[in-house]
């Protein structure tokens, strides 16, 4: 039985005052039986992670060093330090802004799972993609080259979040995310044995909100969603979450 996880990625974007969103939420879902996650910017670790027990706090990006001369970034056991349980790796967003691959989610998902930490791994299409018909064979290569072989159902969830739908408003048809997520156990199960392929959580991302959740949260094979802008408010969070414990 997996089980069920709301996770919020509040990009760059969050101050000290919206430590209180974090306040709101424990307090609306304190007996909410899935798991909780919100992932702020590293300014906001660790007063964020000391001021909650029911929320899990995570980063969003690690480097794949453990320490040494390189400046601007972070390392997992910094995020430790820190507070945190959880760190993304291979965002779109890293992948396109910084230029990450495949590999370098890979490096950075070992160190992640090396120092204790929790990766969620996030692969996705870009829109010419899908319409080239290469979704899969896009999710299948990002798999293959961006989880580690130390990965399992406990040190790691996959998020799929079609680059043309994070941030956008559009949503993949319910069959078209069920076709995705049903494919990544398949390939997890291939890679890692049923036992553990199954045990992994699988996270659908892309503009996910209140009012399109319970669907989403219908598919087989969806365990939760990793949100970005919904996830920015208690008001905005909450119904997802609503929703993640309904399903
Ligand atoms: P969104 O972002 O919910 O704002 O579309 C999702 C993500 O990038 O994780």
């Amino acid at each position: 039985m997996r089980r069920k996880l709301a996770a919020g990625n509040w990009k760059m974007n969050g101050r000290t005052s919206d430590l209180d969103q974090i306040d709101a939420l424990e307090a609306a879902h304190n007996d909410a039986d899935v798991d909780i996650l919100i992932c702020p910017p590293a300014s906001l670790l660790a007063r964020m992670s000391a001021r909650t027990t029911k929320i899990a706090v995570g980063g969003q990006d690690c480097h794949a060093a453990t320490t040494g001369a390189h400046t601007g970034d972070i390392s997992a056991d910094m995020l430790i330090d820190a507070g945190a349980t959880h760190v993304i790796l291979g965002h779109s967003e890293r992948r396109t802004d910084h230029g990450e691959t495949d590999d370098d989610a890979r490096a950075k998902a070992r160190a992640a799972l090396d120092a204790g930490l929790i990766a969620v791994i996030c692969v996705g299409e870009t829109l010419a993609e899908r319409e080239a018909a290469n979704t899969l064979d896009i999710i299948s290569g990002q798999l293959a080259g961006s989880i580690p072989d130390a990965a399992n159902g406990t040190n790691m969830v996959v998020a799929y979040e079609p680059v043309w739908a994070i941030g956008t408003g559009l949503v993949p048809s319910t069959d078209q995310i069920g076709e995705v997520h049903d494919f990544i156990r398949t390939k997890l199960e291939a890679r890692f044995g049923e036992g553990v392929g199954r045990s992994v959580r699988l996270l659908y991302g892309g503009s996910v909100k209140g009012s399109n959740a319970a669907e989403i949260f219908a598919v087989s094979n969806v365990d939760g969603a990793l949100v970005g802008g919904a996830s920015l408010t208690a008001e905005a969070f909450s119904p997802i979450i609503t929703a993640l414990d309904a399903s």
